[in-house]
């Protein structure tokens, strides 16, 4: 696959179901993203990989001139419609946090939450962040720890997924402090903290239900398989998840990394 087909993949895959579902699971990251961020009114904020829009309209909302860029067409839209429906004003654009259309120092804050994580050029990916953020502006990031929830499940995935194409970055490397010094602390001063966001479900076939249907990833690979292996790949997620039953209730712990800088 080049790599311009994985992209272009990668933009339906993640579209290929109802994000929002998913994305308020994730609340109190975005939260804990845009308070460490703390918009004043009037500075200009990018969000990056926005997903159906949770960070860029809290950013919005605290008063920040606010653009949002996701790869996958169909989430834009959905932030689109969820903007107009809240009252705010959001620029909304599909692209490719790879490669963006902005001058150089162009916004006060850039920010992606467990997004630009997922762009296979990792280099690039922050070479860009870098690029657009203006002197003594912020970055704000939130990714998955490699050995967290949220981690486990992307490993776990990875038996039944063909194999990555040569030369794609890990997306869970996002989640290691020594890899975002790598990537980021030549343009940025950095500031680490590892908070969690756990997921509770009554129970595995719940958590299938939503997974294999509203998240892009699960939902592209189970509607890949034929009926056996997909019967196969729902019974190890349900089997994946019910290992964290606690009584009544599962509760899985989804720690990740916020990481917060300063361009130099
Ligand atoms: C897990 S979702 C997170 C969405 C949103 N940031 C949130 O926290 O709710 C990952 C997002 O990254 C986007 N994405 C992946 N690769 C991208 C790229 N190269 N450029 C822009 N967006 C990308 C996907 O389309 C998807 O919306």
């Amino acid at each position: 696959m080049s790599f311009e087909d994985l992209k272009e993949f990668q933009g339906q895959m993640w579209g290929a179901g109802p994000f929002e579902e998913v994305e308020v699971h994730i609340a109190d990251m975005h939260d804990a993203l845009v308070g460490a961020l703390a918009p004043e009114p009037g500075e200009s904020w990018l969000d990056l990989a926005c997903g159906t829009g949770a960070v860029a309209m809290r950013a919005a909302a605290g008063g920040a001139e606010t653009t949002g860029i996701d790869l996958a067409p169909v989430l834009v839209e959905t932030a689109r419609r969820r903007a107009d429906e809240a009252g705010l004003t959001i620029d909304y654009e599909t692209g490719d946090c790879e490669n963006l259309r902005f001058g150089d120092g162009s916004f006060d804050i850039v920010s992606s939450s467990v997004g630009v994580m997922f762009a296979p050029d990792q280099e690039t990916a922050a070479a860009e962040l870098g690029r657009v953020c203006a002197p003594g502006g912020r970055l704000g990031l939130t990714t998955w720890r490699p050995d967290g929830g949220v981690g486990e499940f992307f490993k776990f995935m990875r038996q039944f997924q063909p194999p990555m194409p040569e030369g794609i970055g890990n997306p869970l490397d996002w989640g290691r402090e020594e890899h975002l010094q790598d990537l980021l602390g030549d343009s940025f001063e950095l500031e680490f903290k590892e908070l969690d966001t756990p997921f509770e479900v009554e129970s595995g076939e719940k958590f299938w239900d939503l997974f294999s249907r509203a998240f892009g990833p699960t939902k592209v690979l189970a509607d890949s398989m034929d009926e056996a292996d997909r019967e196969k790949f729902r019974q190890a997620v349900i089997d994946f998840v019910e290992r964290e039953r606690d009584g009544d209730m599962i509760r899985q712990s989804r720690t990740y990394l916020l990481t917060t800088g300063t361009r130099r």
